[in-house]
């Protein structure tokens, strides 16, 4: 069955290793069509979002290889400029394509890629960027084609963050003629590490870290071999897990240092975190309020993908909490699902009350998307009884192997 099966009720106690990042890993691989040559990249999550990027990949003509942890991507060989459907519909991702096409290609045609339940998902802003930099962009209703008849850089004053938008741009920039500046650019530690492997191919990139991004083009880039960082969602979705199990677990690798708005809130909740060189100590459960809302916020703010984790974990402290969602207009999708745990949750348009003195119990409950399918799961380890999550695919999207790493950490948890 696409579904996990948890035996709820028990303390964790344990070690595993956090993945690599997810939302790193995809745009550095689509990085790899501006460089002619076989790139290395290493760490790179065995996931179905990082799947369906490599076929589209090979739809274009690259050469995939993976030995152990390390993915060769092999450019030399791109002839298509067409990808096929299946994969771009299924996901959004599929729209980083679009600016490294360009710059290699020259032309790009592809269905507008998949929203989700989270929002509508639109790309207005990746499309109207694209034009300022001289890309002819003729939209159907199915599907567009750009064509760059000669990709030059620009100044983009963005009306709001967008950390696709950024990615797509640097893209499109790194082998344009001229500069392009970036700002409001996304901060996120992915769009570093996007630079950062563009820094190591030869690209011009000031700026990294802050809000506003200058890329110089250059002429060309070469084959790099690359370490994808640890993913900081998937260890804030295994330090929730303990801080609504309870117990004493290790993250191996997870990456304080881009975590910190996450680890605070677990620390106010009651949660003893100990930030090691190496990875992350949790010790015992969420047994405080925030005594404010969580708002999510782009970078370094709280993250929205953590924000169902932590409703879970609310719902369990004993003193609930407030959350507010900023970035996505439908993120409350997992509310219906926890209620049916026994939770008390009232959404009033991106605000979300959770109360945090009722008892949970596991039942039957549906995965709608990736982290909130994450949320059930991390919810059904601390509630009585044993409960089920479907669509597990949903979860399979950013996750390695959820049950095998809770199974580190000491759940009883199992494929149904
Ligand atoms: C990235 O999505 C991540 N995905 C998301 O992670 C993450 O939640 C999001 O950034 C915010 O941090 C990947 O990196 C693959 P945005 P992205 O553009 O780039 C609106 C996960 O769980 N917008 O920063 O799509 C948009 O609708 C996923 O791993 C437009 O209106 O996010 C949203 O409301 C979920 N027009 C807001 O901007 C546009 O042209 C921010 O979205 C583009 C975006």
């Amino acid at each position: 069955m696409d579904a996990v099966r948890i035996y709820g009720g028990n303390c964790l106690s344990g070690q595993t290793k956090v993945q690599g990042s997810k939302n790193a890993s995809l745009p550095i691989l689509a990085a790899t069509l501006l460089i002619d040559g076989t790139c290395e990249i290493a760490n790179c999550p065995d996931i179905s979002d990082v799947y369906h990027m490599l076929r589209l990949l090979q739809s274009l003509g690259c050469v995939v290889n993976r030995k152990a942890d390390v993915l060769y991507i092999d450019t030399k060989g791109i002839a298509e400029c067409d990808m096929p459907a299946d994969s771009v519909g299924v996901m959004r991702s599929s729209i980083m394509l679009l600016g490294a096409l360009l710059a290699r290609m020259g032309e790009v045609s592809m269905e507008y890629p998949g929203g989700c339940v989270i929002g509508k998902r639109p790309i207005d802003q990746h499309l109207q960027a694209l034009r300022r930099m001289g890309v002819e962009i003729a939209e159907g209703p199915e599907e567009f084609c750009a064509r760059a008849v000669r990709l030059h850089g620009a100044v983009h004053e963005l009306p709001f963050v967008s950390v696709g938008v950024t990615e797509n741009l640097i893209l499109a920039a790194v082998l344009s003629e001229g500069e392009t500046i970036i700002h409001p650019a996304a901060r996120e530690p992915e769009i570093q590490a996007l630079c950062e492997f563009l820094i190591s191919a030869g690209g011009k990139i000031s700026g990294v870290g802050t809000d506003r991004l200058v890329i110089e083009g250059v002429k060309k880039l070469h084959p790099v071999r690359f370490l994808v960082p640890a993913d900081r969602i998937v260890a804030g979705t295994y330090l929730t897990a303990c801080m609504c199990a309870g117990g004493r677990v290790f993250l191996e690798d997870a990456p304080c240092s881009q975590m910190e708005s996450v680890l605070v809130c677990a620390e106010k909740m009651g949660t003893r975190l100990t930030r090691t060189t190496d990875g992350l100590l949790v010790e015992g459960r969420a047994c405080r309020g925030l005594g404010k809302a969580l708002v999510t916020e782009v970078y370094p703010g709280f993250p929205t993908d953590l924000q169902s984790l932590f409703m879970a974990t609310m719902a369990f402290s004993g003193q609930g909490g407030q959350i507010e969602e900023t970035v996505f207009e439908n993120r409350f999708r997992v509310v219906p699902e926890l209620v049916k745990m026994g939770a008390d949750i009232r959404v009033e348009g991106n605000r979300a009350s959770i109360r945090g003195d009722r008892p949970l119990h596991n039942t039957i409950v549906e995965a709608q998307e990736l982290r909130g399918g994450a949320a059930l799961v991390v919810a059904a380890l601390a509630a009585e009884g044993t409960g089920i999550v479907t669509n597990r695919h949903f979860i399979d999207r950013g996750y390695e192997d959820i049950t095998r790493s809770l199974r580190e950490l000491g759940a009883e948890i199992e494929l149904a």
